[in-house]
């Protein structure tokens, strides 16, 4: 086979003459243009009618309708740079601190991880600022290593990769993002493949951090199917927002932390703007704290019709839907989990907790015993969880080897 030397800033590396990908590859490492190369997992089209299909739901006057799911909140270039801006609003403390204080708790866990050598998946990569964090250390133990950002939005990829490879020696043939919705099965499936193809039996690092799990529905139905991608070798990371107490009046304090913020309130109703024709009124935005099972202080952000008048609304796929006076289109939802509910879950799933380190949140709306925790995560079953029960990673496993 005919090969070409290409020389590279570091050096020079032989690259048979087919392979393009290689070679583009190269070039890119050698160009100092901004290019982003992805590999795109998601029909777009497909959740564009998902999106429409959920903005058409039946009528609810508490946020159990209508509804845009966790994934499509971020989804386009509007609420990306949206959330970006929240993240660094003084008055939306929440996601401030978590960014600002976990250096500190992964300082902890990273002492767990030794010299491992670990690839890296990061699983909502967000501002990217935790993946650099991240990403600084593991390169330690591995400088070959594969990061692999995850995320629905592809603006919020290359949002995020520019944070978390800033002043990182990593070539850019090391990282691979990839545009996917991790809380389908089948894409899962894919994906395990792919990176399993990638780096064989060497260990991965996978996260799931800024309390994302908080945002779905399913949340431990979530977690289950993400345990499904773990083997013996590799491990977890796995940020939870948590509270001391499930007290009722709390719930409201929780609901509080977002509602003061106008930044968080433009992005939480980014993607109904982006997406319909809504003409958005700040205050038809309402917070509802409430108290989930006993496992959890849950908010819901809803968009309320409090017009006294029905307004139609023109969704991505051009249908007009009602949106009746007092109608809501619930918009965000997020949990503050009791420290007991986080072991319950990670039994059910199936997940083995190393280590756990926690950061006290200090602002003067919380009322004391919020927080936000870390926790450093295995496969292994059968060491936390009675042998009798079945877990959503055991069903996923199963249903794909039939
Ligand atoms: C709360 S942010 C957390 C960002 C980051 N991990 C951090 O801690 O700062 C959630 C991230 O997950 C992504 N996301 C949410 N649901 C998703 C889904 N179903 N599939 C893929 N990405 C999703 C969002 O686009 C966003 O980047």
């Amino acid at each position: 086979m005919t090969r070409t030397v290409l020389t590279l800033l570091g050096g020079s590396r032989t690259v048979p003459t087919g392979d393009h990908l290689g070679r583009l590859h190269d070039a890119i490492d050698e160009s100092d243009f901004a290019w982003t190369l992805c590999l795109i997992g998601e029909d777009q089209s497909h959740k564009l009618a998902v999106l429409a299909g959920d903005l058409g739901r039946r009528k609810s006057s508490t946020g159990e309708g209508k509804q845009i799911t966790s994934g499509f909140a971020y989804w386009g270039i509007a609420p990306t740079i949206a959330w970006a801006h929240a993240c660094t609003d003084p008055f939306y403390p929440v996601m401030q601190q978590s960014l600002e204080s976990f250096a500190l708790r992964w300082a902890h866990v990273r002492a767990q991880l030794a010299d491992t050598p670990f690839h890296y998946v990061s699983l909502g990569v967000g501002t990217g600022h935790k993946d650099r964090s991240i990403l600084q250390d593991l390169l330690g133990a591995n400088p070959d290593l594969l990061y692999s950002p995850v995320d629905l939005s592809a603006e919020m990829l290359r949002f995020g990769m520019r944070e978390s490879l800033k002043g990182i020696d990593v070539a850019r043939r090391q990282v691979v993002p990839v545009q996917l919705d991790f809380a389908v099965d089948a894409n899962l499936v894919e994906y395990r493949r792919l990176l399993h193809k990638m780096v064989g039996d060497e260990p991965i690092l996978y996260s799931l951090l800024g309390n994302t799990m908080a945002n779905f529905d399913e949340d431990i139905d979530l977690l289950g199917k993400l345990t499904w991608l773990l083997r013996p070798q590799d491990r977890f990371l796995l940020e939870v927002a948590t509270t001391s107490s499930l007290e009722e009046s709390l719930a409201d304090h929780a609901a509080e932390e977002y509602r003061s913020s106008r930044a968080y309130k433009e992005f939480v109703t980014s993607a109904l703007q982006h997406y319909t024709d809504v003409t958005i009124d700040m205050d038809s935005v309402h917070f509802r704290g409430s108290v989930e099972d006993e496992r959890a202080l849950q908010v819901k952000v809803i968009y309320q019709n409090s017009t006294g008048a029905v307004q139609r609304i023109m969704l991505p796929d051009r249908n007009i839907v009602r949106f009746d006076d007092g109608d809501t289109i619930r918009l965000y939802l997020t949990r503050k989990y009791a420290n007991t509910a986080v072991d319950d879950m990670l039994q059910t799933v199936g997940m083995t907790k190393l280590l756990s380190t926690h950061s006290g949140f200090a602002s003067h709306r919380s009322p004391g015993g919020f927080g936000i925790d870390l926790l450093l995560l295995s496969a292994g079953r059968e060491r936390s969880v009675p042998a009798q029960r079945s877990t959503r990673a055991d069903e996923i496993w199963s249903s794909f080897n039939r």
